[in-house]
């Protein structure tokens, strides 16, 4: 069986270094991996309307940031498909038919879904496009036959969601579609990066974000003013490096060679903690390494970066290019559900 990758992300706001480590660094990775027959990633517009209906244009401005995104962590457009979701109408005709093969019982359980529609304080006004998304998600993945998809921890509700439908699709209908794989980040910390402030999740809204596209005061004035161990008063007290975002951050992102070129009296991580968690390294020494290493990490992203804005036509071209190319796959997924289910009525006639 050929293995295939698809994965994306809703262009609701430019992509922050939680994307980064979370999942955007390994698709990188898989894609110059050279084991994959396909890589398709997706900026997920439609599945963004969902719950910014009223707010098209904010969609639209987003695709190109996080097209830029991309392609400045290194996602190469001549190895990887990337695709508009909008484009590809197969994808709403495949949603369609996979409605009936979820209950709504079952939607309201995901429990990602379930925290976002608490956080948005939905109440009565949920719209059934919200809730519905992981069926579409489900037609984005099987549209493509992904065996493998490189998501954050919170998509693994999706996965599961996409394997049920795939499952009771071939039951029904005999075999047709293929049950998709997530692959997460290895690195615990790169789970779940939590914001500056220390706040469980990064979020646009809180502020708490670090993004690939920051200028280089902008990291610094955040790594500087982040969230420790509140009762780490003085540089002499014990402190806890567990739950400080800082230290998570340097679990994420810090290297042995890092160590070597900007503090070069620890040789790794792991001596750097045990001196914070018995007491006497202060707070700011701790946050001027780690800005160091943000600096690193950063600077070629944004560099490359705002070179290509220089051009945005020609992502937009490439855009183009890519969704022609993912509409042409949809519909031969979509022409064999059709077949499977019997419902190709017309299908000699062409
Ligand atoms: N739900 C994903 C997000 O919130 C975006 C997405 C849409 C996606 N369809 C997908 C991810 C299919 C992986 C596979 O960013």
């Amino acid at each position: 069986m050929k293995k295939i990758i698809l994965t994306g992300d809703r262009p609701s706001g430019k992509l922050h270094i939680g994307h980064y480590v979370g999942s955007l660094k390994r698709r990188v990775e898989l894609q110059n991996s050279g084991e994959f027959d396909k890589i398709y990633i997706m900026i997920a517009d439609a599945q963004a309307l969902t719950d910014n209906f009223d707010n098209p244009e904010k969609v639209r401005a987003n695709i190109t940031e996080v097209a830029l995104d991309y392609l400045a962590c290194g996602i190469d457009p001549n190895k990887s498909t990337v695709f508009v979701q909008s484009h590809v109408a197969e994808l709403t005709e495949l949603t369609f038919y996979y409605m009936n093969l979820v209950t709504l019982a079952r939607l309201e359980r995901n429990p990602t879904v379930k925290a976002e529609i608490k956080q948005k304080n939905y109440e009565l006004s949920l719209p059934m496009g919200f809730l519905t998304y992981p069926v579409s998600q489900t037609a984005d993945i099987t549209a493509f036959k992904a065996t493998t998809v490189p998501v954050g921890e919170d998509q693994l509700p999706m996965l599961e969601q996409a394997r049920e439908i795939v499952r009771s699709f071939n039951n029904l209908y005999g075999e047709t579609l293929v049950e998709p794989k997530a692959v997460l980040p290895e690195n615990k910390s790169c789970l779940r990066l939590p914001g500056t402030d220390g706040m469980a999740k990064m979020s646009k809204s809180l502020g708490n974000c670090i993004y690939l596209s920051d200028s280089a005061d902008e990291i610094k004035r955040k790594v500087m003013s982040m969230y420790t161990d509140p009762n780490h008063l003085k540089v002499t007290d014990p402190g806890d490096t567990e739950h400080n975002p800082t230290f998570i951050y340097l679990d994420a992102f810090a290297t042995d060679d890092h160590f070597a070129r900007y503090l070069p009296e620890y040789q790794s991580l792991a001596e750097m903690k045990a001196h914070y968690e018995r007491g006497g390294l202060g707070d700011m020494k701790v946050k001027k390494f780690l800005n160091a290493v943000m600096q690193e990490t950063l600077e070629p992203i944004r560099t490359k970066r705002e070179e290509l804005a220089k051009d945005i036509p020609a992502i937009w071209d490439m855009l183009y290019q890519g969704s022609e190319a993912a509409r042409a796959v949809a519909a031969q997924t979509l022409s064999e559900v059709k077949k499977s289910m019997r419902i190709d009525y017309f299908a000699e006639r062409k």
